[in-house]
């Protein structure tokens, strides 16, 4: 399988019950708005929100993801965009009500462009919780010498720490998810997958399994608690 459909697949098995997705929409007002979707990957959030908002622009560097996006979402004001956000932003001459950052990279420099373009915008932003069930599954995993984690550790946190420097913090919420799987195999290949993607590191699947049995329910479906933390900024 492709490198998109595994993203997507992903996308499917992370808040089954869409608590994130209710979260923005209870918070904001999308009628009429203008959306900028930074980093969107295949439109997890952007195609929902594009019933709600005049327009939303998916905007993500990766041509797989935004070419599988073209495929499955279709919408007249959901525009797909394979840019880099800096590039896209750069030549953009309309007027973005809502910046949206969620499962983000962690660059200052992103920050300053926003607070450079968002006028009496908002923006939004959601990022995982490292001390959640499933964060703490994954620091297991990674097996990290303790200087490279804490150095992972303290990018993220220099992130959020600018973020509330750069930004007037309106509203500030953890959200209580989780990552459903179907079976065991399907949640030990996901695991895997993200792993290799988003840490470069090889996971070893008897491990896996074995961390897995703690969260297998009676269905044989297996939940793994999530938290993400959600901010609603606004320029200071
Ligand atoms: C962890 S994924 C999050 C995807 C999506 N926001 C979500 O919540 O499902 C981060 C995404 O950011 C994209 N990305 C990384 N750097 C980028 C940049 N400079 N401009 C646009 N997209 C970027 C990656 O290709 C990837 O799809």
């Amino acid at each position: 399988m492709g490198y998109a459909q595994d993203f997507a697949k992903d996308c499917d098995y992370y808040d089954p019950n869409r608590k994130e997705l209710n979260c923005i929409l209870r918070n904001s007002k999308f009628k009429g708005k203008i959306i900028a979707d930074i980093g969107s990957g295949i439109g997890r959030l952007s195609y929902p929100l594009s019933r709600y908002a005049k327009r939303v622009y998916a905007i993500d560097s990766d041509k797989r993801l935004i070419n599988y996006a073209n495929k499955i979402f279709k919408k007249n004001n959901l525009i797909l965009i394979n840019k880099k956000f800096e590039d896209f932003i750069k030549r953009n001459k309309e007027k973005i009500d809502i910046f949206l950052l969620s499962w983000p990279w962690y660059s200052k420099r992103l920050l300053r462009i926003i607070k450079h373009n968002l006028d009496n915008g908002e923006f939004i932003v959601i990022i995982n919780d490292d001390n959640s069930e499933f964060g703490k599954l994954y620091n297991k995993l990674i097996n990290w010498k303790e200087t490279k984690k804490r150095k992972r550790e303290k990018i993220k946190q220099d992130f959020i720490l600018s973020l509330k420097r750069e930004f007037l913090v309106k509203k500030f919420k953890k959200i209580s998810l989780s990552y459903l799987y179907p079976n065991k195999r399907e949640a030990i290949n996901n695991i895997l997958w993200n792993l290799k993607t988003w840490f470069n590191i090889n996971g070893n699947r008897s491990q896996i399994s074995n961390i897995l049995e703690k969260y297998r329910r009676r269905d044989a479906k297996i939940e793994i608690p999530e938290k993400v933390i959600y901010f609603k900024l606004k320029k200071k």
